[in-house]
């Protein structure tokens, strides 16, 4: 082997060292391929396509340590346009990678594109889905789980597995079927039932479960204490989790610890992360019933929408079986539910992604710059369509990403007019959004005039759950805030007729989506944007990432795009600069060396 050879060949190893070995000083990249597709699946006994990530259903989990750079090949092997996007992940200051169609184009069907972005400042549990069309409610997510690096300490004792729940309401009708009944001015109805990891319930009753159906087995150990990540990736329907017999006790949800508390069962709405502790501490006499039912809605007639799943001990001594374990019986009485939902507070002497404790940023005392008024009102008829508002604006979708008009000065893309507050004024479609200030500190009331639950989730951001109630917002309702130890999150509940308040420190700049996240709602226009930008920043580079190399043209810059063809490079930015400093470095330490 000659010298340079030897060069080339330790350069090599010294690459791969960098990549794949996470106590390195600069930040790894760890690498995944999502190809999605449908496969058939009968998870409630009927044959239906069902959008597959991998073959699987639902999707691999994407497991990374906190400052990873990850890239995500996603390929498009659907029929339609797809976008993936990365619920909770906060893209710091690169909405490019969101994946919605405020901030990229469209992969087109039989194309792939390449997403690049580090996770930082964020440990916990988050997932992954595709946010076109009601895509979602065929499919096509996955757990995202970002964890700790080893000098950042956990504040709970390690445990001894971790565990990844994914529930949802599930109809046997597949998108497209759900888009054209919407598209047709129809209500969604009641779900066809809700399943457990891509599968159906357990057969706890005979006449209410017809046999034959496949339902999740969690298998644990007595004794031990394990990490149960659950994630509502359901349509709309919220979802009471509890575990028979054990208990539940809540330390994080969407990337933040939470103050530890046990509960018996625990409302997860429609977007929302969760993990629990669960202690393996029963006797085995039989296996355990896992389950989601519907909330807020008449349980007799909303049976058949429950997801029953089996926690079996390996020492289990037999089935599960008798009734299932009671749901909280509140109907006619929300406030058991809203003091559920102010009890999940932060803790704030736990250490965050960084090495500082969370609490050292006191929300509660910094002054308020912006208020906004959101408020949803059951779907209307807008030209002859269905559609659902914000402040009386039903949004289009954007032909042309909002940053990507901007960088290419593209005229009339959008209208920066979105209302700060309810106008009383007749529904319309439009491309408004909010014209928001970098560096400020919002207050955003979520006013619910429909008459179901609602979630509500903001992408690029988490917010400070500080107000929750039934009724109208008022001034006054700000006596009530949690200014203290509000727990930060970026989906929460807004209770049919009621308000929830967030406070939000518009401290990442990008174009990042406000919505519902129940997915009818959404598809029918129940969402907008907040253009962050900092009027410092001319160029725009400096604070915000540029238009990443391989980025897609549509719409008004459709003319842009080369046809795709495979190419074996990706670019690289961001943290790699250090990266690449680094071999610099080290290329030349060892050609001193050699
Ligand atoms: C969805 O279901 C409809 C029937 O309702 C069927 O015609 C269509 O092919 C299905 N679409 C996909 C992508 O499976
Ligand atoms: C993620 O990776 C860590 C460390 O490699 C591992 O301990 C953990 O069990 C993984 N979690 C999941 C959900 O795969
Ligand atoms: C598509 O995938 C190939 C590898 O299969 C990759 O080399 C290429 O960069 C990808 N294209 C985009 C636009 O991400
Ligand atoms: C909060 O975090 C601290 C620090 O890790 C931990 O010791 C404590 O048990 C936690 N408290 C609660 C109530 O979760
Ligand atoms: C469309 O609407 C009509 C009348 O409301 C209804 O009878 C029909 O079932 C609907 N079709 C779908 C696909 O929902
Ligand atoms: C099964 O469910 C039906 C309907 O709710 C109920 O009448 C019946 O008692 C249940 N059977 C058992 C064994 O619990
Ligand atoms: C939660 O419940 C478990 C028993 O399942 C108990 O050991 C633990 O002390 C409880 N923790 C708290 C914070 O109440
Ligand atoms: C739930 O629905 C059943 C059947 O329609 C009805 O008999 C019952 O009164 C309803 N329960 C409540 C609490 O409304
Ligand atoms: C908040 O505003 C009040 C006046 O409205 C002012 O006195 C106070 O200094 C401000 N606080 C901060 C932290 O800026
Ligand atoms: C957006 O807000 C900034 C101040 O934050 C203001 O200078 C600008 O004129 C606004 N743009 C529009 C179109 O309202
Ligand atoms: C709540 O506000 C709406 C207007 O948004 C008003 O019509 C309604 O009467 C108010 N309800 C109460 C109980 O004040
Ligand atoms: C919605 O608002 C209307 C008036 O605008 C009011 O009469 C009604 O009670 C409200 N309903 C809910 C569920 O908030």
């Amino acid at each position: 082997m000659g010298a340079l050879e030897r060069t080339v060949a330790m350069l090599l190893l010294i690459h791969i060292a960098v990549l794949f070995s996470p106590s390195f000083s600069a930040d790894p990249f760890a690498f995944f391929d999502l190809e999605l597709s449908y496969i058939t699946a009968s998870p409630l006994g009927v044959p239906q396509q069902v959008i597959a990530v991998n073959k699987k259903f639902p999707g691999p989990v994407i497991n990374v340590t906190t400052n990873y750079n990850v890239v995500v090949n996603v390929r498009n092997n659907l029929d339609e346009d797809l976008l993936i996007t990365w619920s909770g992940i906060q893209m710091r200051r690169s909405s490019w990678q969101d994946g919605v169609l405020g901030t990229n184009c469209p992969i087109h069907p039989k194309w792939n594109w390449t997403y690049q972005f580090q996770v930082k400042d964020q440990i916990g549990s988050f997932f992954y889905y595709p946010s076109l069309n009601m895509q979602r409610a065929a499919g096509g997510f996955g757990p995202f789980v970002v964890t700790n690096r080893d000098i950042i300490p956990i504040p709970f004792a390690m445990p001894d597995g971790d565990i990844v729940i994914m529930i949802g309401d599930w109809y046997t009708r597949n998108h497209t079927a759900l888009r054209d009944a919407l598209d047709n001015g129809t209500d969604l109805g009641m779900p066809d039932g809700v399943l457990i990891n891509g599968k159906g319930p357990y057969r706890y009753n005979d006449t209410l479960v017809p046999d034959g159906i496949d339902y999740e087995t969690i298998h644990v150990d007595p004794g031990k204490t394990y990490r149960v990540r659950v994630h509502n990736v359901g349509v709309s329907t919220c979802l009471n989790f509890r575990i028979q017999s054990h208990n539940l006790l809540l330390a994080e949800t969407e990337g933040y610890y939470t103050s530890q508390q046990n509960y018996t069962s625990v409302d997860i709405h429609v977007g929302q992360s969760y993990s629990f502790l669960v202690t393996m501490d029963q006797n085995a006499s039989s296996d355990y019933y896992i389950v989601a039912s519907a909330r807020f809605v008449n349980q007799t007639v909303w049976q058949r929408v429950t997801g029953v799943a089996v926690l079996h001990y390996s020492n289990s001594k037999g089935k599960a079986s008798g009734p299932l374990p009671d749901p909280p019986n509140d109907l006619f009485d929300s406030s058991f539910a809203l003091n559920q939902a102010m009890s999940i507070r932060q803790n704030v002497t736990a250490s965050g992604a960084r090495p500082n404790p969370q609490g050292s940023f006191h929300y509660g005392q910094i002054n308020v710059t912006a208020v906004y008024i959101l408020r949803s009102l059951p779907p209307v008829t807008i030209d002859g369509k269905l559609r659902a508002t914000y402040n009386e604006i039903s949004f289009v979708k954007p032909d042309t990403p909002i940053r990507l008009a901007d960088a290419f000065s593209v005229k009339g893309a959008y209208k920066l007019d979105f209302p700060s507050q309810p106008l009383d004024r007749p529904p319309k479609m439009d491309r408004s959004i909010i014209n928001a200030t970098y560096k400020g500190f919002i207050e955003i009331i979520l006013q619910n005039n429909d008459t179901i639950v609602q979630s509500f989730h903001m992408d690029g951001y988490s917010f400070f759950v500080v107000g929750m109630g039934i009724g109208n917002w008022t001034e006054n309702s700000r006596g009530s805030y949690n200014r203290w130890d509000a727990i930060s999150r970026s989906t929460v509940q807004v209770f049919a007729g009621g308000w929830t308040a967030v406070l939000v420190s518009l401290d990442n700049v990008g174009v990042w989506n406000l919505r519902s996240e129940n997915l009818d709602r959404w598809y029918l226009g129940q969402e907008t944007y907040m253009r962050i930008v900092n009027p410092e920043d001319t160029t725009g580079n400096k604070t915000e990432l540029p238009v990443p190399d391989n980025v897609l043209y549509c719409g008004a810059l459709a003319h842009l795009q080369k046809p795709q063809k495979i190419s074996s490079t990706t670019s690289i930015r961001g943290g790699s600069k250090v990266y690449l400093i680094l071999v610099v470095v080290l290329s030349a330490l060892i050609s001193i060396l050699c």
